[in-house]
């Protein structure tokens, strides 16, 4: 059992690790792909090019060219580019790890969705890990060259696993294992698939060999699918700030739409160098997800209290604090699992409480994901008292 400030500074350090790692990975990525969709043909009657771009940074000139290389043209000093990758796989395992699987996987079971045992919990959470690279893989090795047909069971996969994860787990853990899924099958796809074409096509140009083309067009198809997953991953790794729609109970739904939107997306943007009503297509692409995500967020949440009635007194609201929220909200917490005051939220003076109350709103009557898990069983009534409190303008004497 790891002391709960030793996990904290773990967490912070790797997380910034991942995060760093994370940004090199998709920021090479996303510059390569760049770079491909703009090289110009200048190579004059030099059958080996492929393109020519010039470009400015950070006061200098540069001047890139892609080119086949002739046979035994190794250059001395050849970059690759995969630690960045694989750096922000480890440090997302470590943080999963961290976060989800130890400490009696308290941030994954939610009673209110399933009764799981931690061991069940911790299972579910590193087979899908596991399991989803190799059912997408052994989909593109089995169907790769009926590139639709892949495609297609590889997306009712995806669709299957949130539906799965959603109806097992806590919301915001069935979002964070949907996207290191994603992530693990980008990370695979770079580590047994797109270095070793690359090593092929290494070791053909030392022996002097030609380039294989079927060799470069397999990289290809796999950093093409890495490219279409970027923007879906990186909205899953965000979406645990976002309990409006991991406590949602469409949650599966919103998630289907974020991931498909987000490949949609960054498909209009592939294509704007070739497309020219790219721009529409983009906006009426984000405004769809914007306004399916406000009709399924706005139906999941109860009606608004009514104003009427009996005033509440804050003696009743202060009760139910203290019995539903400070055993996590406080300094000296007696759910230990958790670190003391979780987000640096407690409620021990009616100036704290004061202060939270907007987000006491959100997060116990709106979203209902507050208290955590509801591990300490906090009813509709008292949900319903803090609504009309709330309503009556939350007076805090
Ligand atoms: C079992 C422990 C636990 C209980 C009980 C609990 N919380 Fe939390 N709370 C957390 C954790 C962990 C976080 C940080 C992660 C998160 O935001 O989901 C948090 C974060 C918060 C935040 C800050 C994040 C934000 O959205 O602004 C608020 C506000 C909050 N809780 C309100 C409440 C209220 C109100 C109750 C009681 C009705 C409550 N919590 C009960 C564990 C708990």
């Amino acid at each position: 059992m790891l002391e709960a400030n030793v996990r904290e500074l773990l967490d912070v350090l790797v997380r910034w690790v991942h995060l760093v790692a994370g940004i090199m990975w998709v920021g090479n990525s996303l510059l390569f792909n760049w770079l491909d969709r703009n090289l110009e043909r200048d190579g004059g009657g030099d059958e080996r090019h492929v393109g020519r771009i010039w470009l400015l940074h950070s006061g200098g000139f540069y001047d890139v060219e892609k080119k086949f290389l002739a046979p035994s043209q190794m250059p001395r000093v050849l970059h690759w580019f995969k630690w960045q990758s694989y750096t922000t796989w480890m440090t997302g395992v470590a943080l999963l790890t961290l976060l989800y699987w130890t400490g009696g996987a308290s941030l994954m079971i939610d009673p209110s969705v399933a009764h799981l045992r931690p061991g069940q919990a911790v299972a579910i959470g590193v087979g899908t890990v596991v399991g989803g690279w190799i059912v997408y893989d052994g989909l593109f090795r089995l169907f790769g060259r009926f590139e639709a047909v892949a495609t297609g069971l590889s997306l009712a996969f995806v669709v299957g696993v949130v539906w799965a994860l959603t109806h097992l787990l806590s919301g915001r853990a069935a979002f964070i294992h949907v996207g290191a899924m994603l992530g693990t099958c980008m990370a695979g796809n770079v580590f047994a698939h797109i270095i070793p074409s690359q090593r092929t096509l290494v070791a053909a140009t030392r022996e002097g060999r030609p380039q294989d083309v079927a060799v470069s067009a397999h990289a290809k198809q796999r950093s093409i699918h890495n490219n279409y997953l970027t923007f879906p991953l990186l909205f899953t790794m965000l979406s645990n700030h976002f309990s409006v729609i991991t406590g949602s109970q469409y949650a599966a739904l919103l998630l289907g739409v974020l991931i498909v939107g987000g490949a949609l997306v960054r498909h209009w943007m592939n294509v704007r160098f070739s497309f020219r009503a790219w721009i529409p297509a983009l906006a009426a692409t984000v405004v769809a997800c914007v306004a399916a995500v406000a009709v399924v967020v706005t139906r999941g949440t109860p009606a608004q209290a009514s104003v009427d009635g009996a005033p509440v007194p804050f003696s009743s609201v202060q009760f139910i604090l203290q019995r539903r929220c400070t055993p996590c909200h406080s300094d000296a917490p007696s759910l230990v699992s958790n670190p003391p005051a979780p987000d640096g939220v407690r409620f021990a003076t009616a100036e704290d409480v004061a202060l939270w109350k907007e987000r006491i709103a959100a997060r116990a009557v709106v979203t209902r994901t507050m208290p955590l898990n509801n591990r300490t069983e906090m009813t509709d009534e008292e949900r319903d008292t803090l609504a009309r409190w709330l309503a009556q303008g939350a007076p805090t004497r």
